[in-house]
């Protein structure tokens, strides 16, 4: 069992590229929920570390370098300096944010390379890759373009489409081009060291299939059991390269090692740095102890596209190397949209979070409340500046905002400004209370699990606890009769707006610092939070200041407007998730559909299917069983009686034992949601479809 209480924590964040700004999807997808959860973890005073920096190797950079004309090491220079203040800048609170480029890093990789060379681990092959002939080297994944032989998107790279996700080899696309000459690439014989991962397949099953199901959330273990189930390959762990770590083994000029033996790796470097730096262990938070309790629990915070290097890939390293402690967990996100698009750094659809910053510089706990109660947790979400609009205006002004604004307000103005004294209770003052001894707990529970916008709604619940406390008690009618009971109402408000300092504190850390500046009180520690006697009475508060402001639909217009405006995006380019246009055909291949109106007479669930409905239709040429794989979309018992367009020259097809005859023809959206075609007004049976 994992001791929750006391052990130490390793938390470490995707290493972001070098090689542009980051944008808000980095942000949802890794940075803030790894802030988060490690500012809560620190309030819990636990022994934790914060572990990021730049990712400098691999193509990506190279790409980059090539693009703006300077060199890779300029590049590399640039955006560290950029990333690693932009995330200062915004709270996120990394113990070290370090560079691959570093010689630590190199060594560090090396050492891994080596000692899993001198156990015989890899294995060395030559085999066929993808050369540029005019530029006279081997090409990076990236480096290759070409049809993506899944879904038809014509700029599919060598590694990934990025337009259906699926993962591919170089050798997958259709009809490739190098990136370096735009000149179909040759093949040519190059020898590598290849990691055997079907090797580690049936100890893969048993640590992760069997040991982290029910615990890793169901999009990372899904998406493992996916890769677990087509069965692992053996994956090169050298490539063919001038930019990144060397290969620490004699005549190997020109070759590196992968990106992903490299990037995770850093992680660790980082630790060591920090070690160096603090006077500490770096062994503690990353070797296997002798004492198994002692473990250090390693959290990986990730996007959904780096699932399987830190799932599967890396775990295998980690493991073969034998001296170094498992990902606990590896709670990835999945991607965030932008006002109805999915973001593109290369078609600048983005929002960038140093522009955000250099505009609004104060503002950074409202763009983090508004992508941690979207955030991609379970699937993938949107943002849109409308929806960042009402969760400033109805949330955090109007709830947070205003409930410690009218506490502080009314103490300024009853009693100078000085913490009243509590008496006798009254059931509401009970219920409130009850409510502030409860939530804190709510939230732990929520950011332990890695529910960040569950925590978020429990923490925000309490300052709505707070406001509609002061709604039903009224303290500014009372006071023209009853001091002693308003004492008692703002001493209450008080001590939630005290715990709502200290909750708040891992979300809205700046806020958290100006509210308790406002109520001259300190706590860093979350087990002051549920406690009703933060303030005593006769404590001096300092002015109140207004907390968050009103955003107006102008400026929101114009941030919407700007996104527009910044759009890269040309009319060819598909600017939605849709499967690209098929193959064209001939109207003589369009013709030889035969599509009819029918009617549904009978609908039930086929056998053994969670998928399909058996319907009988009348085609008006005859009635016929069609199989449809609808049962998910309708309830048998609401679609009879409905007509609908059918192909029912379709060649009859046999499932789940049962013929269908004919096809329903179905629009089904980008989200998978099915809906009938049919007819806008009633007509006969068998009337054709042109
Ligand atoms: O996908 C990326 O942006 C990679 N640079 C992530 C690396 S994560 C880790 F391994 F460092
Ligand atoms: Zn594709």
């Amino acid at each position: 069992m994992t001791n929750t209480t006391n052990s130490r924590i390793t938390v470490t964040a995707a290493l972001p590229y070098a090689n542009g700004p980051l944008h808000i999807g980095h942000i949802a997808g890794a940075y803030l929920p790894a802030d988060i959860y490690v500012r809560y973890q620190r309030q819990q005073q636990r022994d934790i570390i914060f572990m990021g920096g730049s990712d400098e190797h691999g193509a990506a950079i190279m790409l980059r370098a090539k693009k703006e004309g300077i060199s890779p090491q300029e590049i590399i220079d640039k955006y560290h300096e950029l990333n690693k203040e932009t995330f200062e800048r915004f709270g996120i609170s990394f113990d070290m944010y370090h560079r691959t480029s570093e010689p630590i890093h190199h060594q560090t990789s090396q050492d891994f390379f080596t000692r899993l060379y001198e156990k015989g681990e890899f294995t060395e092959q030559e085999s066929e890759q993808y050369y540029d002939e005019e530029f006279q080297q081997f090409l990076a994944d990236r480096y290759i373009t070409g049809t993506c032989p899944v879904c038809g998107h014509p700029e599919a790279y060598g590694d990934q489409c990025e337009n259906c996700g699926s993962s591919l080899s170089p050798t997958d696309l259709i009809n490739p081009k190098s990136t370096l000459s735009g000149k179909t690439p040759i093949l040519k014989p190059t020898k590598h060291w290849y990691l055997p991962l079907d090797k580690y397949q049936p100890w893969l099953e048993e640590w992760l299939l069997k040991g982290k199901k029910g615990i890793w959330k169901p999009n990372v273990y899904g998406q493992c059991s996916s890769w677990l189930k087509a069965g692992l390959q053996p994956r090169a762990m050298t490539r063919d390269l001038d930019w990144g770590v060397d290969v620490p083994l004699p005549n190997t000029e020109g070759k590196k090692l992968y990106v992903w033996l490299d990037a995770p790796i850093g992680y660790i470097s980082a630790t060591k740095q920090w070690a160096q730096d603090n006077g500490k262990d770096w062994e503690l938070y990353w070797k296997q102890q002798p004492n198994e309790a002692d473990n250090a629990r390693l959290i990986h915070f990730i996007g959904k596209d780096n699932i399987v290097f830190h799932c599967i890939i890396f775990p295998a390293i980690l493991h073969t190397h034998s001296e170094y402690i498992l990902p606990e967990n590896v709670p990835a996100n999945e991607f965030l949209n932008l006002e109805g698009r999915k973001l593109s750094t290369s078609r600048n659809w983005a929002v960038w979070l140093h522009e955000y910053l250099d505009e609004l510089p104060n503002k950074q706990d409202e763009l983090r409340y508004a992508l941690c109660s979207i955030m991609p947790e379970t699937k993938d979400s949107e943002f849109t500046w409308k929806d960042y609009q009402a969760k400033n205006n109805n949330e955090l002004v109007a709830i947070f905002g205003n409930f410690v604004n009218r506490t502080l307000v009314l103490t300024q103005k009853y009693f100078d400004g000085l913490v009243p004294t509590r008496h006798d209770l009254h059931p509401m003052d009970e219920e409130a209370l009850q409510k502030l001894q409860e939530i804190p707990a709510k939230v732990a529970s929520a950011v332990e699990s890695f529910n960040f916008r569950e925590a978020l709604a429990y923490m925000i619940d309490l300052a709505r606890t707070g406001n509609k406390y002061l709604a039903d008690t009224e303290p500014w009618k009372v006071i023209k009769q009853d001091q002693a009971r308003v004492e008692t109402i703002l001493n209450i408000s008080l001590q939630i707006t005290a715990n709502l300092s200290i909750i708040s504190a891992p979300f809205l850390p700046f806020t958290s610092q100006k509210l308790q500046a406002m109520l001259n009180f300190q706590s860093t520690d979350w087990r002051d939070a549920g406690r009703d006697d933060l303030l005593p009475a006769r404590h001096t508060l300092e002015k109140p200041a207004l907390l968050f402001q009103k955003i107006e639909d102008d400026w929101v217009d114009q941030q919407v407007a700007k996104l527009h405006q910044d759009d890269t995006t040309t009319e060819e380019e598909p600017t939605t998730n849709l499967a690209p246009m098929k193959e064209e055909i001939t109207y003589e291949d369009f013709v030889k559909l035969d599509m009819r109106v029918a009617t549904i007479l009978t609908a039930e669930k086929a056998k053994k299917s969670k998928k399909l409905l058996k319907l009988t239709l009348d085609t008006g040429l005859d009635q016929r069983t069609v199989l449809s794989g609808i049962a998910q979309h309708y309830e048998p018992e609401d679609i009879v009686g409905k007509q609908v367009c059918v192909l029912v020259n379709l060649a009859p097809r046999k499932m789940m034992g049962i013929e269908s005859q004919g096809m329903i023809l179905m629009a089904e959206d980008a989200d998978g949601a099915l809906v009938f075609m049919q007819p806008e007004n009633s007509v006969s049976n068998g009337s054709g479809i042109s």
